[in-house]
């Protein structure tokens, strides 16, 4: 692809994501955040308002100095002294940009300029503000080379007089001009309308790459940004998981699988690295306390879940019929498949068979009556219950290993020791092992004694009944190269639980 057909990635999360309603990060977590930014590779972090508050000026300033790769960028007002702070707090940037702007729709001009120092009339206004917005680039150009213009609510302004504010800004020194949607009022063929229209009627709009700026109330906030690219927008701005003012920014995660998923149709590139998508948007999430929606697009946990026999079926057949993303590409480890009531005979097969249970059609026949009765009193059937139906109704495996005796030594200030008797293929075997705690002595004796090299990739814990006198029963996902199976064990010895389901997990492995 030609160098043109990529599109910057601008992240606000720190600055307008954070002025969701309820949200405030400190500075720690900004600079935390800050740095998984530059790992998702975007090209260009604004990283907060330094005229707003000694702590955003703290964090801007931080993060210019610590962060290396992305563009840095300070948001100011079209207000000298604005201005000046996010000259100061950019001062160590390797790459600082600052972001100044005006409203430019009649009604933000109307509203907040109402002041007569602004003009009597709208027309008065109106040249005001360009007067104001040209003197602003400047003061910004004399602290940095790269000075980004937003014109507010540009999604409700009169074009003409959005057209002319553009090529003053340009001629000014305006290395980008911003479009923001401000109140996510258009709809994507008006926004994509308009970008088409800057370009045809702003003379020096080749001087300036064009950025798309939009917000969610209506729900359209990527579908407008992306309408801005198909336009002719070279860079896109937006947050994390689409936090934000009111109904939030674009989301990014969006915005870019969009570009990638149908770069047949948009034939655009980024820097992005999707595979950071998860991880940067649960830091997100639990930095603000605002979790993700399960339904959330490309990031929620249900984005690559099946559930419905239909679904599942032509899932595991062949994951093109219902994905069209990877889910390792954005970060996730695998797509799901959520047993219910609805899932089928061939999603419940697949789920014993990954689990390491391999049934006769008699066996799967019965193990599916006894699935839909629990499934219909559970939202979820997950793999322990499956695990224990299993346990109720299959002949169990062959016992290569068994468990006769275990006698394990732990406290505050021993070193934790297991010796285990195994009956092993006919002999008994005895050893010891010491470990990080009392269940990892009991691992490694076992694992010593059967000569096995199991990874241990899960283990679970839960109390059967209640009370202190409760039955645990312990779960472990056991691997053996390509071989994955579970086993259980149960006791009121949360120890002996657990030795008991490591021999069953290991007979399973045969
Ligand atoms: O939505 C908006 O108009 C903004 C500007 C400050 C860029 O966030
Ligand atoms: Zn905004």
């Amino acid at each position: 692809m030609k160098a043109t057909s990529k599109i910057a990635i601008f992240d606000t999360t720190l600055r307008d994501g954070e002025q969701a309603a309820g949200t405030r990060l400190g500075s720690r977590d900004k600079i935390t955040l800050a740095r998984q930014l530059a790992r998702l590779k975007v090209d260009i972090i604004e990283a907060g308002f330094p005229a707003s508050s000694p702590d955003d000026f703290e964090s801007v300033r931080r993060i210019a100095l610590e962060i290396k790769g992305p563009i840095i960028c300070a948001l100011s007002r079209a207000v000298p002294e604005d201005i000046d702070a996010c000259g100061r707090a950019l001062a160590k940037a390797a790459r600082p940009r600052i972001h100044t702007g005006i409203g430019v729709s009649d009604i933000h001009i109307m509203g907040k300029f109402r002041d007569d120092r602004y003009g009597k009339t709208l027309a008065g206004k109106k040249a005001k503000l360009i007067a104001i917005a040209v003197e602003s680039v400047k003061r910004a150009r004399k602290c940095v080379d790269d000075v980004q213009f937003y014109a507010e609510d540009a999604g409700r302004a009169e074009a003409s007089y959005l057209f002319q504010m553009l090529e003053a800004v340009i001629d000014a020194g305006a290395t980008v001009v911003n479009i923001p949607d401000t109140t996510g009022y258009t709809v994507p063929e008006q926004y994509g309308a308009l970008i088409a229209g800057i370009r045809e009627n702003v003379p020096n709009i080749a001087r300036a790459v064009i950025s798309v700026h939009c917000h969610d109330d209506l729900g359209l906030a990527v579908a407008n940004s992306l309408a801005g690219v198909r336009n002719g927008a070279r860079q896109v701005e937006g947050t994390i998981n689409g936090i934000g003012e009111r109904a939030g920014n674009a989301a990014l995660e969006e915005v870019v699988m969009g570009l990638r998923t149908r770069a047949d149709y948009y034939g655009k590139t980024t820097s992005i690295d999707p595979k950071e998508f998860f991880r940067t948007s649960r830091m997100v999430a639990d930095m603000l306390g605002m979790p993700v929606p399960a339904n959330k697009a490309v990031i929620g946990t249900n984005a690559f879940a099946h559930s419905s026999g239909i679904h599942v079926d032509g899932f595991l057949k062949d994951r093109q019929t219902y994905e069209i993303m990877m889910p390792a590409d954005v970060g996730f480890t695998e797509s799901r498949v959520v047993l219910t009531a609805r899932t089928g005979r061939a999603g419940l097969r697949s789920r014993l068979e990954k689990l390491g249970y391999e049934l006769t059609k008699p066996e799967l026949d019965t193990m599916y009556q006894r699935f839909l009765a629990v499934a219909d009193k559970k939202q979820e059937v997950l793999d322990e219950d499956l695990a224990a139906l299993v346990h109720d109704e299959l002949p169990p495996v062959e016992q290569a290993y068994k468990l006769e005796y275990l006698h394990c030594y732990s406290g505050t200030t021993a070193i934790p020791t297991a010796t285990v008797r195994l009956q092993m293929k006919g002999k008994t075997v005895e050893g010891a092992s010491i470990g990080d705690g009392p269940v990892d002595a009991v691992y490694k004796a076992i694992a010593s004694l059967t000569a096995t090299k199991a990874k241990l990739l899960r283990y679970d814990i839960r109390a059967v009944t209640g009370g202190t006198e409760a039955m645990g029963e312990v779960t472990v996902h056991l691997e053996i190269g390509a071989r994955h199976v579970m086993g259980r064990g149960a006791s009121t010895d949360v120890i002996e639980a657990s030795a008991k389901a490591y021999v069953d997990g290991l007979n399973r492995l045969g």
